[in-house]
This record gives structure tokens, sequence and C-alpha cells, in this order.
């Protein structure tokens, strides 16, 4: 039967992006059937919500959705969209490789690292989140528990092992937030001897995002809680050539939501200037989970070929390209 998707093409630099993507899908001859689904700033204006139940149903029905980034407005009340997605689909891995590709401006060449995100707990579980009521204090729980720590560690070994991966670093600040950062470490400790096939290290978080700049070779799989790999992922995105190259996607038990990690980018948005790489690059994720490898690989090899020609890249990788003129690169490497 027909795979079908739900699309969600979101706000911003979203609907060019994801509009990209489904375009060179359908020329690799994927034949999904799109669902397209409204969340964002465009679900506001059009059902008065930011994230309407009919969206919620779609993702829930097709189980994979493909999706743009969404504006959350500052202040007013909203939660962020994307927590609230996480939370209600239970995704709690957040996967987010970066691959190096030659002829960009980025800083290194031959970067490989994958950064396994815990994506429900910790500092964005929104639990106890207090304003004072004169303002002048703030206060916000973070939660880790032994059962999510020991289900995102051992996904990123599970992941590693699978994968041909060398070494999981976990990263952690024990040392200074004893009970939740110090039960994640414990886990993870306790999860790597059970892969004696795989090299264990622990590293804090502060000396790792030095060593990632430093001497990022020595990374392979990192995995860590919510709000460090929130940090580091954007920050492996640096190494590769900034966010346009980085894909995420949201794993859950039986739900899955493939994205860029970046946001809406209002700065860039409606000028075709958008690389639309970091979210094609999370449909070669989610052909990857759909056991559709050979198709993955196949859009992976285009989009690496185009990007290391040097003279079709967009603007953000130093070229002169804009989104639709990339993507029809990418479209022809694919005849
Ligand atoms: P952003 O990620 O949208 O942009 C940061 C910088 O990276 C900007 O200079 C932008 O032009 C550039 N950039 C991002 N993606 C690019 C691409 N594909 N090609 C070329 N350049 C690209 O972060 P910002 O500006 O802090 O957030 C804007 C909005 O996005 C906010 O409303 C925020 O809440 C939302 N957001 C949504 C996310 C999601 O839906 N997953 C994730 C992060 C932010
Ligand atoms: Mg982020």
């Amino acid at each position: 039967t027909q795979q079908r998707i739900t699309v969600i093409r979101g706000d911003g630099i979203g609907p060019d992006i994801i509009d990209a993507t489904t375009k060179i899908l359908d020329k690799v001859g994927c034949d999904f059937a799109y669902d397209y689904a409204d969340a964002g700033l465009v679900a506001l204006e059009k059902h008065g919500e930011l994230l309407p139940q009919e969206t919620l149903d779609l993702i829930a029905k097709n189980k994979i959705a493909l999706k743009g980034p969404l504006t959350t407005p500052v202040g007013e009340g909203f939660t962020s969209i994307n927590v609230s997605l996480r939370k209600q689909f239970k995704l709690y891995a957040n996967l987010r490789p970066v691959m190096s590709f030659k002829g960009t401006k980025a800083r290194y060449e031959d970067i490989d690292i994958i950064t396994v995100r815990e994506n429900t707990q910790g500092m964005y579980s929104g639990l106890g989140q207090t304003v004072s009521e004169d303002g002048n204090e703030a206060e916000a729980m973070s939660k880790i528990t032994r059962e999510g720590a020991e289900k995102i560690v051992t996904f990123a070994y599970e992941m590693a092992r699978r994968e041909g991966r060398k070494k999981v670093t976990a990263v952690h600040k024990a040392n200074i937030l004893k009970s939740t950062s110090g039960l994640f470490l414990k886990v993870a400790r306790e999860v790597g001897e059970r892969y004696p096939d795989i090299e264990s290290a622990e590293m804090i978080v502060d000396n790792t995002c030095m060593q990632l700049v430093m001497n990022p070779h020595q990374f392979d799989v990192i995995v860590t809680t919510n709000l460090f790999g929130d940090i580091i992922s954007d920050l492996c995105a640096g190494l590769v050539g900034g966010l346009g190259m980085a894909p995420g996607a949201n794993i859950g038990e039986d739900c899955a939501i493939f994205e860029a990690v970046h946001g809406s980018a209002p700065d860039i948005a409606g000028k075709n200037l958008a690389n639309p790489t970091s979210v094609i690059l999370a449909a070669v994720q989610m052909l990857e989970y759909l056991n559709m490898g050979d198709k993955a690989e196949k859009v992976r090899s285009a989009l690496k070929d185009v990007i290391e020609s040097g003279d079709r890249t967009t603007r953000d990788l130093g070229g002169q390209d804009g989104t639709t003129e990339f993507t029809q690169a990418v479209l022809d490497r694919l005849n």
C-alpha cells in the first residue's frame, strides 16, 4: 500500500524548502501520498490555533510527518509547538547528524557526527514553570528519569552498532547538576557496559563545546539531555556550513517527525535564499527510517555531487544560487 506522509509546510522559509524536498522525493520515485496539514503562524491565522486538532489527527494517522520550521510567537503564553509535538507523540529521540560536504565554506572536512538528543525531559519538560507575581523571580523544573535516560542512551548505542559506528560520548554536567545530570551519567555508564564492542566516553558539556570546535574528529555519536543536545547540535551544524546543512529526526515508539534543526529564518523568508539541504537531508533520514535505503543514498549522493561541484550552492554556503536554482540542480542530477 502507498505510504502516506503528513506534510507541514510551516512558516517563513518552510514552504520553499518543503516543496523543494517533496519534488526531490517524487523525482527519485518514492510514490508517497502527501496529506498537507497546518501548524504554526499559518494555522493561527487560518484556524485560530497554532496546532489544530486535525493536524494532530493526521500525524497520528500516518505516523510519519515531514515538517517545516514553525514560528512560535514569543511571550503571550504560547508554548512551543515543537515541544508540544514531541511530548504528544512521545518522540523521545532526536537524531541530528552532521556531515561535511567539500566545496562549502565549512571549517572542517570529514566531519561525521550524530547528536542523539533526549527529546522530552530535562529543562524542556515544561514542568514547574512559574514567575512570581512581581515578575522578579522565575523557576522551572528539570526532570530526568531512569527510564528516559536508559531509553535514549540505549537508542544511541543500538544506532551506533547498526551503523557500524565506533564510539558513543555521553555529554553531561554531573559535576554541578548532581541530581539530574548525575542520574543521566550514571545510567549512561551502566548502558555503555552492555556494549563492549563500542567505545564509551563521557565529557562535561562546556568542555565538549570547546573540543567540538578545536578537535571535532574525536566525536562519533554524542548522546545527551535535551537542552545540551539542542545547543550542541547547532554547534555541530556550524562545523559543516551552518544550519542550512542540519537535519533532525524526532523518533518515538511508533511515530516519527522529520524536520530541519533550524527555525523559520524570518530574515531570509520569501527571498529565494534558503538552503533546502536541511530538509532534504531530513527526508533522507525519513527514507532510511522507512527502510528505503537505496533511495536515501540516491538523494544523498545527488545532493553531495551538486554541493561539491562548488558552483551550484546557496548563499549560506558561499554560492550564488537561490533555493529554486539549487533544487533544480539536484533534480537534474537525479536524472
Ligand atoms: P533560525 O534557525 O530561523 O535562523 C538562524 C539563522 O540561520 C538566520 O540567520 C537564518 O537566516 C539562518 N538559516 C536558518 N535556516 C537556514 C537555511 N535553510 N538556509 C540558509 N540560512 C538559514 O533561528 P531564529 O531566527 O532564532 O528563529 C526564528 C523562528 O524560528 C523563531 O520563531 C523560533 O521560535 C523558530 N524556530 C523553530 C524551530 C522549529 O520549528 N524546529 C527551531 C528553531 C527556531
Ligand atoms: Mg534548536
